[in-house]
């Protein structure tokens, strides 16, 4: 990622930043009328107030484009310039072709290759990491990477415990060669931990449940989860994770300028946030307006941090993630821009 202590290898950084979000929105409001729940449950035990829904017809493609050429505006870039796609998501427009190809085609670059990330909630990380990577072999020179999800398409709305959680949307980055000394992606850490599977599924649709009348009456095409089990796993792995990319690389928490945890539920964030001794004021939590849009919480985050004037040139950002598989990730780097 960065060329510290690996010879060949050049830093990168994030050259520019999209983001999108459709414009219907769900409210607590709105789930009351829909299950039995309250806007002050949601509210309490996780913090969120208002998803982004699209509308029939709007796929993660679609928002992972007008993301993305965001980004590559605001890189200074045209379409044509674009190496590499990496899109992170878990609800693909389709099992195939990959919704790279679909970006790719959409945003009109021309010149790259890429693939999609199945990293669940860790999908931007993952993502993040695997276009810097290339980018800092020397390959590839501008890699634009997709953190996107209809979280809407599976989600059961006759499930209370879920269906108050996640909303759709979209970020993306372009990750070119550092220019500015140390202004840069610094360095990683992610772990995978397949034995968490069941804990957070959707168990229909793939070869082992093949759609069929039966998955579709046992309403197996939705997203199924312990949400406890979740929730425990989530909190000490996004305090480890973080703890860990910060020793590796000879930071300390209190270095962190901003902590841009995956935004899955407001306890969760603030829970971690306090085992790692960090301030709220350090802490960037949007969730109230978006929920969680799976591999577009990261970059929605950051935008909104950049809005709301909290994220300068040369800030120690800490990025973290916990996700379905279990997927555990976290990015540190130098905010460059
Ligand atoms: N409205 C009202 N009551 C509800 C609702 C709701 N929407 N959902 C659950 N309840 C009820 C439960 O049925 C239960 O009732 P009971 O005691 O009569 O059985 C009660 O509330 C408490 O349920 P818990 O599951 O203990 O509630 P908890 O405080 O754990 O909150 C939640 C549930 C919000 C799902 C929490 O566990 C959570 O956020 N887990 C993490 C899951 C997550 O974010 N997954 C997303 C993807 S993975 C990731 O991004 C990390």
């Amino acid at each position: 990622m960065n060329s510290r202590g690996v010879p060949g290898l050049r830093p990168t950084y994030i050259a520019g930043l999209g983001t999108y979000v459709p414009p219907r929105l769900l409210t607590n409001e709105d789930l009351e009328k829909m299950v039995d729940t309250s806007s002050d449950w949601i509210l309490q035990r996780t913090g969120i107030h208002t998803r982004h829904i699209v509308d029939p017809g709007v796929a993660t493609s679609d928002m992972g484009k007008e993301a993305a050429l965001k980004a590559i505006r605001a890189a200074g870039l045209a379409p044509g310039d674009i190496d590499l796609v990496v899109v992170g998501t878990t609800t693909p427009d389709m099992f195939f072709p990959s919704t790279a190809c679909l970006v790719q085609h959409k945003v009109g670059a021309t010149r790259a290759w890429g693939f999609d990330v199945a990293g669940a909630c860790s999908g931007f990380n993952f993502s993040l990491t695997v276009a810097s990577q290339l980018v800092a072999t020397g390959r590839h020179d501008a890699a634009l990477v997709v953190g996107a999800d209809t979280m809407s398409s599976i989600i059961d709305y006759t499930d209370r415990t879920t269906c108050v959680l996640f909303g759709d949307g979209a970020g993306a980055v372009i990750v070119e060669p550092a220019v500015e000394e140390g202004l840069e992606i610094i360095g990683f850490e992610h772990e995978i931990d397949g034995s968490g599977g069941p804990a957070l599924q959707m168990p229909a649709g793939g070869s082992l449940n093949p759609a069929s009348h039966e998955t579709v009456e046992k309403r197996m095409h939705y997203v199924k989860q312990d949400g406890q089990a979740v929730f425990k796993f989530a909190v000490r792995k996004t305090e480890e994770i973080a703890r860990r990319v910060l020793e590796k690389h000879g930071h300390t928490t209190e270095e962190v300028a901003l902590f841009v945890s995956h935004q899955a539920n407001r306890r969760i964030i603030m829970s971690a946030a306090d085992r790692l001794g960090l301030p709220e004021s350090k802490v960037m939590i949007n969730i109230e307006d978006y929920g969680n849009t799976t591999a577009a919480t990261i970059p929605l985050a950051l935008e909104g941090a950049i809005r709301q004037g909290r994220l300068k040139k040369g800030d120690l950002v800490l990025l973290a993630s916990v996700g379905a598989g279990f997927t555990v990730g976290s990015v540190l780097l130098r905010w460059a821009i």
